[in-house]
C-alpha cells in the first residue's frame, strides 16, 4: 500500500500539513473532552493533539500501515491498535468522538468507515472526518496534472475528493444527524524546491508511490515541469493547500 512506510518519511512528504491542520480540524469536531479515537492516525499527529486536549489514557488511534509505531512512540499513553476504519476494534457506543484526518479519500467506500465510526461512538457523540479539496492542494493537484500529461500510464482520476457533495454525502448516507461542514486552509514553507522536491522522492502515498515506479526520464520531466510551474523558484515556497472538514453526531 502506498503508506507502507516510515512514520518520519510520511512526516517529511506531509507533517506540517497535517500539524497544522490538527487543531483546526479538532476544534470544528468540537474534541475538549470525553474518550476520542483517532483513525487512520498514520505517525500520530492528530492524535497527538488530541491527546493535548483529553489526555493520553483518554485517546485510542487505528491505522493498518507500519507508520502506527511512530504514533505509538509519539503517544505512548494512549490506545494505538493495527486496524481498518472499515473494522473498528471498540463495541458499540464506547466513545465520545472519531475523528478521521486524510483519510476518508483511502477507502474503498467512505460511507462504510462512517458508518463504521458511528457505530462504535455513543448516541450524540461526534463523527468528523476531513480531507483535501482537491482543487486547492496544488501539492498533488500539481504533480497529478503533470504526471497526466507526461506519462501516458498514469492514472485518470486521482482518489481525492474534487467537491464537497463528494464528501458531504457518504456522511448523511452513513445515517448522520446535524451535518455541517467547513472548509480549513494550511500553508507549508519550504525552504527551496529542491526542499519540496525531496519530499516526493520519499515514495509516500499515492504520488510518491507513482513517482516512485517511473523510470528516471519520466521524473525529471515531472520534476522540472512542477519548478516550471511553481515559477522556477530561487529561494522558499510556500504551498497552501485546503482541507473541507464534514462532521455530523450520532442519532439519539
Ligand atoms: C494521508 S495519511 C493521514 C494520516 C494522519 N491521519 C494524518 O493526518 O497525518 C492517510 C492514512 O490513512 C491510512 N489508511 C488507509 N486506508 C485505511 C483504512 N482502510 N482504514 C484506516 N486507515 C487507513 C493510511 O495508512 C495513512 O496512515
Amino acid at each position: 500500500m502506498s503508506f507502507d512506510v516510515s512514520g518520519s518519511d510520511y512526516d517529511r512528504f506531509m507533517g506540517p500539513y497535517a500539524r497544522e491542520l490538527a487543531p483546526a480540524f479538532a476544534d470544528f469536531a468540537g474534541v475538549s473532552e470525553g474518550r476520542v479515537l483517532d483513525v487512520g492516525c498514520g505517525s500520530g499527529i492528530l492524535t497527538e493533539e488530541l491527546a493535548r486536549r483529553v489526555g493520553e489514557e483518554n485517546v485510542a488511534a487505528v491505522d493498518p500501515s507500519p507508520m502506527l509505531e511512530t504514533c505509538r512512540a509519539r503517544v505512548p499513553g494512549a490506545d494505538v491498535r493495527t486496524a481498518a476504519a472499515e473494522d473498528l476494534p471498540w463495541p458499540d457506543g464506547t466513545l465520545d468522538a472519531a475523528l478521521a484526518q486524510l483519510v476518508l479519500h483511502f477507502l474503498d467506500d467512505p460511507q462504510v468507515g462512517l458508518a463504521e465510526m458511528g457505530r462504535v461512538v455513543r448516541p450524540g457523540g461526534v463523527v468528523a472526518a476531513s480531507s483535501w479539496n482537491f482543487p486547492r492542494m496544488p501539492l498533488l493537484r500539481t504533480f497529478w496534472e503533470l504526471a497526466r500529461e507526461l506519462v501516458p500510464t498514469a492514472p485518470g482520476e486521482t482518489q481525492y475528493f474534487e467537491t464537497l457533495e463528494e464528501l458531504e454525502a457518504p456522511a448523511r448516507d452513513a445515517g448522520l444527524d446535524e451535518i455541517e461542514t467547513a472548509p480549513l486552509d494550511v500553508t507549508r514553507r519550504y525552504e527551496s524546491f529542491a526542499e519540496l522536491w525531496s519530499t516526493f522522492e520519499l515514495g509516500v502515498g499515492p504520488a510518491g508511490e507513482f513517482y516512485g515506479s517511473l523510470p528516471p526520464e519520466s521524473r525529471s520531466a515531472i520534476r522540472d515541469g512542477y519548478r516550471e510551474r511553481l515559477g522556477d523558484p530561487e529561494g522558499a515556497v510556500e504551498v497552501p493547500g485546503q482541507a473541507w472538514a464534514v462532521r455530523g453526531r450520532v442519532p439519539t
